[in-house]
């Protein structure tokens, strides 16, 4: 509460401190935690009871010609009109109003797609670059530092993978679980997160560990109820659809956290452990790369095991940053902490492998790029002027702007992709889209270039050329 004096001093000045003791009340104990915390459970119950609870179901908005015509299918509005008409087995739309403009799911547009593809000029990309035979690639978005934009970032990223035709796989690592509810998961504790597969894989290697046990004589180690759970667990049962057709997710919750204790309970007891590997070998192993084309990790702001597994199995690695002093010089120690962290891994591993004789490792990433987001030109043009000119091509070239649009949203929408333009004037929502549609374009020259070399080294592969 200010109390302003009567002099006009700033409200700091001349507080009475048996006042102020007198408002104080007593030491807080750890039930006091457990008393506001059952505050925010009535509260919250309070809220859900008027309809204003959060992750209810969720509906994507349907998609009109105009923004088809514009943004997902690049033909002209009359052309694609005509080939409706033409074609009546093909979604027709629906209309507000008697000859109003016709609006479509999306799920009906990826089908207008897919027939456009196919029935349409080759000359036109209907649907985004992808290399068969090739698995999905792991987008990571990363910083130690909160508030930065990564879960922003990472569900325009994914949304706007998706809206270009790409079937995507979020998956959160952030038991805030910020993730989940942009996309309506629904978790009630750590068997729906990832949490499963991480200890399928420590459980793995316990098995194989004490087979060379039992060979030596020696007694096996004990795989207790909890780990033997996870050997039967699936990614499958884990991934959940969303309310976008193509967007499934592997959602968090604040159990997820307990990872953190319990991995490193694990690595003492099996030093050979490589746990960076859990999350990305379990996804492998259960096909899930097979399945998507791009796969979103969100992690939390925090370098800790579940960030590491996060870092480990990305191809791809964002790192957003505001362009300001305290964000460029914090990003600075989060990538001196990858490096040392990564760095002690691949020691430790190749230390064993040069005693064992076997080959030694390092970890690799197709593409590590920071990206400026919340950008506000006019108050940072300098400050990131200079961040580019340090960072040169480890800076995203596109800078996210800061658009209020985000924030104005609402309850039930989630970014500039979930919003109905109708809602926004039309300019103003052209600018907004555009700047998530930059950073689309400039991660999505990433994927691109990424997936052609690995076809060109696919066709090397299997086609070298003849030794002369
Ligand atoms: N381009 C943007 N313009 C405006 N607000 C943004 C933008 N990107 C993120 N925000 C806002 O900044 C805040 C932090 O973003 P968030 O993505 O949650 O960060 P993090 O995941 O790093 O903690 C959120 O309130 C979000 O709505
Ligand atoms: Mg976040």
């Amino acid at each position: 509460m200010a109390i302003s004096s009567k002099d006009g001093l700033p409200p700091y000045f001349n507080i009475d401190p048996d006042t102020a003791l007198a408002e104080l009340g007593n030491p807080s104990t750890t039930a006091n935690f457990a008393a506001i915390a059952n505050a925010c459970t009535q509260g919250r119950q309070d809220l859900a009871s008027r309809g204003l609870e959060d992750g209810e179901v969720r509906h994507l908005r349907l998609f009109s010609t105009w923004e088809i015509t514009r943004y997902l299918i690049p033909v002209a509005a009359p052309h694609f009109r005509r080939v409706l008409k033409a074609n009546p087995d093909l979604p027709q739309g629906r209309s507000e109003s008697e000859g109003g403009a016709k609006w479509f799911t999306l799920d009906e547009v990826l089908r207008l797609r897919t027939h456009f593809a196919s029935e349409g000029s080759k000359a036109k990309e209907y649907r985004p670059y992808r290399p068969e035979g090739l698995p999905a690639k792991l987008v990571s978005v990363a910083n130690f530092k909160g508030g930065v934009g990564k879960t922003s970032t990472c569900a325009h990223l994914a949304m706007s993978a998706a809206l270009d035709g790409y079937k995507v796989l979020v998956i959160d690592l952030d038991s805030q679980g910020s993730m989940t509810s942009i996309f309506g998961g629904k978790v009630t504790d750590e068997w729906q997160t990832v949490f499963p597969l991480l200890a399928r894989h420590y459980a793995g290697h316990l098995r194989r560990e004490n087979q060379g046990r039992l060979d030596r004589g020696e007694p096996p180690h004990p795989i207790d109820d909890t780990l033997m759970e996870a050997l039967d667990t699936r990614a499958s049962s884990l991934i959940q659809k969303t309310h976008w057709p193509n967007i499934d997710l592997i959602g968090a919750q604040l159990n997820l956290y307990w990872a953190e204790f319990q991995i490193p309970v694990w690595r003492m007891q099996a030093r050979g452990w490589k746990l960076w590997d859990a999350l990305v070998e379990t996804l492998e192993a259960d096909g899930v790369l097979n399945d998507y084309d791009l796969i979103f990790i969100d992690t939390p702001p925090a370098l800790g095991y579940l960030t590491i597994n996060g870092l480990s199995a990305a191809d791809i690695l964002l790192v957003p940053m505001g362009a300001s002093f305290l964000e460029f010089d914090s990003t600075g120690r989060f990538f001196d902490m990858l490096h040392s962290t990564f760095q002690s891994i691949e020691e430790g591993e190749n230390m064993a492998a040069r005693a064992l004789g076997r080959d030694e490792m390092a970890f690799e990433w197709d593409a590590v790029r920071t990206v400026i987001t919340r950008y506000d030109g006019t108050q940072q043009a300098e400050l990131a002027g200079l961040m580019q000119s340090y960072l040169g091509s480890a800076l995203s070239p596109h800078r996210q702007e800061f658009t209020a649009l985000i924030g104005q949203a609402g309850e039930q929408v989630n970014g500039i992709y979930e919003a109905d333009y109708r809602d926004f004037n039309r300019e103003t929502y052209a600018r907004g889209r555009e700047t998530f549609d930059e950073t689309y374009a400039a991660f999505k020259r990433l994927v691109v270039g990424v997936w052609r070399r690995e076809e060109l080294a696919l066709q090397a592969e299997q086609h070298p050329e003849p030794v002369s």
